[in-house]
């Protein structure tokens, strides 16, 4: 294997001196392991834009906000290490929960406003943990540029802004949701999903491309678009809506009306799975 397995912070730094001394560029991909298509995008992304590529895998206990959803996250680094392999990642950081937290971890970041609404509002403290694991993660690595999904946008949102407001030398690189043929964006969470719920998951992103569809022909109500994707939603009752929010990208506050692109998201269970999605969706050029 050609891929390095590092789980010290001080062998990861050491590992990682020589290439920051030559000049190279690094790019790191955050993950929680149980690597897929869409870790496999944002590894692209990074290998196009940087020399030397990190991929980090750690459950990070600090932003669950739920035990068992902890506890029962899939865990299997022999093949997260042949996936990276096979993408042509350079090193894997894989710390345990003892490196990364050696004692109770005092001191966290929290990105305000930003974590309001949408996931913030029904996970409490999950952001906190989120800015806080990833602060840590950019001060191992160092590296130059870090890659995000927008499949969570909120977490892009907040990375961002964290790295904005503390002045953070790192390039927040945002990498487009890679989904299945049906338009199910993948996730991790997707393999607990009964066959059933599985073809009942494709809801999702059905009422997402409609409400990007109204968007995109005028409707400027976001009443009116929460209405409609509800109404795509519902009539399956495995699907329960934990939210539908119409947020402008940037702040992830509710617009009043929509005038500009916005992010249709959305949370929904089916059984003990929650799934998330969201659209970036654009009214018709004013003219
Ligand atoms: P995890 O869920 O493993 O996701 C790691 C990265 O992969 C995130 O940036 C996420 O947005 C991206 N990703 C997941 N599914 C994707 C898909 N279908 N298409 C495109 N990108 C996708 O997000 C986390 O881990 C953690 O919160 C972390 C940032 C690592 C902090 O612990």
């Amino acid at each position: 294997m050609s891929v390095r397995l590092l789980e010290t912070i001080a062998d990861t730094r050491s590992a990682l001196e020589p290439a920051r001394r030559q000049g190279q560029t690094i790019g790191l991909v955050p993950t929680m392991g149980a690597l897929h298509a869409g870790h496999g995008r944002l590894i692209a992304e990074a290998r196009q834009g940087t020399n030397l590529v990190v991929v980090s895998v750690f459950v990070n206990p600090v932003q669950f906000d739920r035990e068992d959803d902890f506890t029962r996250y899939p865990r299997d680094l022999p093949r997260d290490l042949a996936f990276c392999e096979a993408a042509g990642v350079d090193v894997v950081f894989a710390p345990a929960v003892q490196e990364m937290y050696p004692a109770p971890q005092r001191t966290f970041v929290e990105v305000t406003r930003l974590t309001g609404h949408l996931c913030g509002r029904f996970r409490p403290g999950h952001f906190r943990g989120v800015a806080t694991v990833v602060l840590k993660l950019l001060n191992i690595i160092q590296p130059h540029r870090a890659y995000f999904g927008e499949k969570d946008a909120q977490q892009l949102a907040v990375v961002r802004r964290m790295v904005r407001d503390l002045n953070l030398p790192v390039e927040i690189v945002p990498v487009p949701t890679v989904r299945e043929p049906d338009g199910l964006a993948i996730s991790s969470r997707n393999q607990h999903l009964n066959p059933q719920d599985r073809r009942a998951a494709a809801a999702l992103y059905r009422a997402l491309c409609v409400a990007q569809q109204r968007i995109a022909s005028g409707a400027t109500a976001p009443e009116d678009i929460r209405r409609d994707v509800l109404a795509a939603l519902q009539p399956d009752p495995r699907l329960r809506v934990e939210y539908v929010e119409i947020v402008d990208p940037d702040q992830m506050q509710p617009v009043e009306r929509i005038t500009a692109p916005v992010r249709v998201a959305l949370a929904v269970w089916i059984g003990s799975v929650r799934l998330i999605d969201n659209l970036l969706c654009e009214p018709p050029p004013r003219g």
